[in-house]
């Protein structure tokens, strides 16, 4: 039987040192504040770490195995199939620009892409500029009631 313990909010909150500035961040999106752990992490990665990947230098292969670490890790996340499914970018926006540019030339004169209502910003622009190249973009407009 599983057992269920109160959430200790003083570690939860210590673990966000940006958020302990007296201010309350309700404008940001959900990754601005960072995990302690995770900068440090970054930090160290960038310190000891951050040249090329693919050498066969001994730091080259630290970077190469501390990036798959990141990616297993993020692939149980998402529950991915493989490590090699995750793709670390600088922003949301970033990434899927570049995603819906990628995938233009796999997409034909009537394709079609459906982003909803709900989606932000970073979802519908890409895909929405697709429509140039005759690709159908559809918005899905959710029922308030049912959806
Ligand atoms: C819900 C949501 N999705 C995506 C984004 C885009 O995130 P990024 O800043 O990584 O491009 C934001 C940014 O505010 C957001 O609030």
């Amino acid at each position: 039987m599983a057992t269920t313990s109160p959430l200790n909010l003083d570690f939860v909150r210590s673990q966000f040192p940006g958020l302990d500035r007296g201010w309350t961040f309700f404008d940001n999106a959900g990754g601005s504040q960072i995990l302690k752990g995770a900068v440090e992490r970054i930090n160290t990665f960038l310190i000891e770490k951050n040249v090329q990947i693919g050498g066969s230098y001994e730091v080259s292969q630290a970077a190469a195995n501390a990036l798959h670490e990141a990616r297993t890790a993020a692939m149980h996340l998402v529950n991915a199939g493989r490590p090699e499914e995750i793709i670390f970018g600088n922003s949301t926006t970033a990434l899927l620009q570049n995603l819906a540019r990628v995938m233009h030339s796999q997409l034909a004169p009537g394709d079609e892409i459906i982003v909803t209502i709900a989606d932000h910003e970073s979802n519908i622009g890409p895909w929405d500029r697709l429509q140039e190249r005759g690709v159908i973009f559809k918005v899905w407009p959710l029922n308030k009631e049912t959806d």
